[in-house]
């Protein structure tokens, strides 16, 4: 099994390999680049030299194909994106250098749509930068935009071709010019890069189809049952219920490996091929002025049998080498894993291994987003508590993206081990969960859709919109005004936790106007198989037009989120990459943490997930401060006295504390 260290041979042949990569590519970077730049240049290969060549000796290296060798040919690869890269891009490569956790700041907040569905197409994304800037958002991730196979196409996750815009949205030029606009205000732009697989009309699966074994060697083909059969033994089905199993039977090629819909064929990461396609992707993106790429489905790109096939530790040490040449061509350039896996798989995709190496620079919490999930139905803090309490750290130079909502469904992600420690039986604690945001257990709010039962497992996994999820669709449905107001608490309330829990928050699109489920979602027939597409409704520009109107729903949660992001800018402790240290509020039903800045007052983040109101001793939550402490953020109604902390029912604060009188406002 590959190691994440690197033994002292390794780093020997790693130097000497480096040692005589270096006089040519100085000569080449210094020619192209002049001296300062391609010294620079130099500097960085020296730098991320032992990431890129050890996982590659550990990946690729065979009898016939040495680590010099290549090392050679796609660290030249790399070079010709350095010089290629636009001069716009390298004087952010320059700023970036100088700031490295540029992506920490507290001014990050990101916004996630689909390039269509908010805006129609890319030029229609840049018409509505403004209203992104009154949102306080810093970060644009859209949902992928490179051209995909027609019909049902997993909401573009099953690409023909990397090298062009899907033509409905626009060109790369668009692209191009959207990244600029972005820059320009200060923002940057997130991409996906489907990097498992890639869609069954793509060429390089055509070519295999018609038999190339070039191609063949790109996917896994296996002529008959035997392998899937032992593959499958230990292999989790990610669609159990409209694309069972994990191979495709294609006529006249085999049986295809596909982790997804059978529309959807894995790439063979062991193939250096495939690595060095990848590469080009990656290098070409981040020279159209993409600044984060977001590695979808990052944990399956590599198989062993035996295993369930993810978290690999080949997965890894893939990651490392693309970041490593990334950041030789393109330093201002992050990786954010897509990684929605078990809480203890999931911080080794931010490098932290039994050391820590480099590998991406974001990842979704995805614990975070579960708890948060799992809080609101019970209305207790508890699980939440043990289970981020157990959570290994962020390394400091990375973050974890922290989202209430994506595209995706919500799978409850809850160990065994976590619920135990809190009193929970975990199968009937997810079944709980399931029954809860399905809207079928007695007294739910919320109102959500199964997504992929799995009787195999009891797995039931949730699609809908939070505004629905947190009970605004029942009750608009049923007139109901105070259960309106408690819905619209509980959304705030829960991106209060989103927006100051360590990492850069993610507004999911259409959820600053509470946008409820998609009552239209199964129109589409490339949509009706896959209720995800409840909660990826199209923006609704009219009732955008109401968002300063606080009279409304819409207009009191996007002045709410507003609000957030406006003082999250400016509390230093907000910061991502550093710990939040939970605390034991006194009241279970109060999640709390501090967030803390060596230049900043700390802070302290309190949410109530409770139907009434709440007084938490200050004793507890606000521990150790001494001089006056100060709601900069409150939900209407939170009163700090000198005893306790006074919450509403779904409030929450933001309280930092003003004994040198710097922060009062
Ligand atoms: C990721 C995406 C999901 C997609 C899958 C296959 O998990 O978030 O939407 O279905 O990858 O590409």
């Amino acid at each position: 099994m590959p190691d994440q260290t690197p033994s002292p041979e390794t780093r020997t042949r790693a130097r000497a390999v480096l040692d005589a990569l270096l006089p040519g590519v100085r000569d080449r970077a210094v020619d192209a680049l002049g001296p300062v730049e391609g010294e620079g240049l130099v500097a960085r290969l020296e730098h991320h030299h032992l990431d890129l060549l050890g996982p590659l000796e550990g990946l690729y290296v065979t009898d016939d194909v040495t680590l010099a060798a290549l090392a050679g040919r796609l660290v030249g690869r790399v070079i010709e994106a350095a010089i290629d890269r636009p001069v716009a891009l390298r004087a952010l490569d320059r700023r970036r250098e100088v700031d490295p956790g540029w992506f920490q700041r507290a001014r990050m907040v990101g916004y996630v749509a689909y390039a269509d569905r908010f805006a129609g197409d890319l030029s229609g994304v840049r018409q509505r930068l403004d209203y992104l800037a009154e949102l306080g958002v810093t970060y644009l991730h859209l949902m992928p935009l490179l051209a995909p196979r027609e019909g049902d196409n997993d909401g573009g996750y099953a690409v023909v071709d990397y090298d062009a815009v899907d033509p409905r949205l626009g060109t790369m030029a668009d692209l191009e010019q959207l990244a600029a606009d972005l820059h320009d205000r200060g923002m940057s732009l997130c991409v996906d890069l489907v990097l498992n697989h890639t869609a069954a009309e793509h060429p390089w699966a055509l070519s295999a189809a018609a038999g190339d074994p070039a191609y063949r060697s790109f996917y896994r083909i296996f002529p008959d049952r035997t392998e899937p059969d032992r593959y499958e033994r230990t292999l989790p089905e990610v669609f159990p219920d409209t694309a069972p199993g994990s191979f495709t039977h294609v006529e006249g090629v085999g049986w295809v490996w596909t982790t997804f819909n059978s529309f959807q064929w894995d790439l063979d990461w062991s193939n250096v091929e495939v690595f060095a396609a990848m590469l080009d992707t990656v290098l070409a993106l981040a020279d159209h002025g993409v600044d984060v790429l977001r590695l979808d489905a990052a944990p399956f790109l590599w198989k062993r049998a035996g295993t369930d096939c993810q978290n690999r530790p080949e997965v890894h040490l893939i990651l490392r080498a693309l970041r490593a040449l990334v950041g030789v061509a393109a330093p201002g350039v992050a990786f954010k894993a897509e990684a929605i896996v078990a809480p203890q798989q999931l911080v080794q995709y931010l490098g932290a291994h039994e050391r820590f190496h480099p590998e991406c620079d974001l990842a979704y919490n995805n614990q975070l987003m579960v708890l948060l999930w799992s809080s609101l139905a019970t209305r207790d803090t508890t699980l939440a508590r043990v289970a981020l309490g157990r959570m290994r750290s962020a390394p400091t130079s990375t973050a974890w993206v922290t989202y209430l909502r994506c595209h995706d469904d919500i799978g409850w992600a809850v160990s065994d081990e976590d619920a135990w420690a809190s009193g929970l039986d975990p199968a009937a604690h997810r079944a709980f969960l399931s029954d809860f945001y399905a809207g079928v257990h007695p007294g739910s709010f919320a109102r959500g859709a199964v997504f992929q039962a799995n009787p195999r497992t009891g797995d039931r996994r949730i699609s809908g919109s939070a505004a629905s999820l947190c009970g605004l669709e029942a009750a608009l449905a049923a007139g109901d005004t105070v259960q309106t107001d408690a819905a619209v608490a509980r959304l705030l309330m829960m991106y209060s936790v989103v927006y100051s829990y360590s990492g850069i928050p993610l507004l999911y699109m259409g959820d600053e106007l509470a946008l409820r489920n998609d009552p239209r979602w199964a129109d589409d027939p490339a949509h009706a198989g896959d209720n995800r597409w409840l909660h990826r409704p199209p923006m609704d520009w009219a009732t955008a037009d109401r968002r300063t109107d606080v009279g409304t729903v819409e207009g009191t949660v996007f002045t709410g989120l507003a609000e957030m992001a406006r003082v999250r800018a400016g509390q230093l402790a907000l910061r991502a990459g550093d710990r939040a240290e939970l605390l034991d509020t006194g009241d279970d039903r109060v999640l709390g943490y501090v967030r803390r800045h060596p230049r900043g007052p700390r802070l302290v983040a309190l949410a109530a997930f409770s139907d009434d109101a709440v007084a938490v001793p200050r004793h507890r939550c606000l521990p150790g401060f001494v001089g006056d402490a100060h709601a900069v953020l409150a939900s209407p109604g939170v009163r700090i006295d000198d005893h306790d902390v006074h919450l509403p029912a779904w409030g929450y604060a933001w309280v930092v504390e003003t004994s040198d009188g710097l922060t009062r406002r």
